[in-house]
């Protein structure tokens, strides 16, 4: 059996990727489409309690190194529970955030650089993504909208959208700086259209990529 395409979305938070996704995944059940959706980190049992370490706001002393390695441990056991078996069953699997996620966050703007990140995950043999559409959108913008989004959940969880604007522009940065080096694979979209007028542009890329009809 042929195996799926595998999709990433990626962008700072607030730039609407997961909103897209949504909107994604019902336009594919209605052209018969088979995929799955899932999200790192938190797309296994394992994930969902590592992932409450990586975000709750109040939560222990994390370095920056330890981060990335959760991270990692994440994106393994998702790799094998979810990833690879819908790959192999034939399904597109479109993930909200893998590897350039790490790259942009953990390598750009904690400062630990891209080489650490892209080494390890040559020696995990993680598989990298056949596209990467990067939701690109001014930061300012982007963090009112994820804390009008997350209003009360926030106070515990939004770990990330708590740290300084300066630490969202420096993801922002990352992500552009990978969309330059990979051309090929990852996309930069303009999201700070309306939503429908970013989701038809998802799907132009989409069909110019082979995964839609
Ligand atoms: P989410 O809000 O899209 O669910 O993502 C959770 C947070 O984790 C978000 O702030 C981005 C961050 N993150 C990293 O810092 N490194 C990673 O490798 C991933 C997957 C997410």
């Amino acid at each position: 059996m042929k195996t799926g395409k595998f999709i990433t979305f990626e962008g700072v938070e607030g730039s609407g990727k997961t909103l897209q996704l949504s909107r994604l995944e019902a336009e594919l059940k209605k052209r018969g489409v088979r995929f799955l959706t899932t999200r790192e980190p938190g797309g296994t049992e394992f994930g969902l309690e590592v992932r409450k370490i990586l975000l709750h706001r109040d939560g222990p002393l994390r370095e920056p190194t330890a981060e990335l390695l959760l991270y990692l441990a994440d994106r393994f056991q998702h790799l094998k529970q979810v990833v690879e078996p819908g790959l192999a069953s034939g399904c597109h699997v479109f993930s909200d955030r893998y590897h350039h996620a790490t790259l942009a966050y953990q390598g750009h703007a904690r400062g630990l650089g891209f080489p650490v990140i892209d080494r390890l995950a040559e020696a995990l043999e993680l598989p990298m993504p056949d596209l990467t559409v990067i939701f690109d959108l001014d930061v300012e913008i982007a963090l009112k909208r994820a804390r009008a989004r997350d209003a009360g959940e926030a106070e515990v969880w939004g770990r990330f959208e708590s740290e300084e604007l300066d630490f969202h522009r420096r993801v922002r940065e990352g992500y552009r700086l990978l969309s330059a080096r990979e051309p090929w694979r990852v996309l930069l979209l303009d999201a700070s259209g309306s939503p429908d007028e970013i989701f038809q542009e998802l799907l132009g890329v989409l069909k110019e990529r082979a995964i839609l009809d």
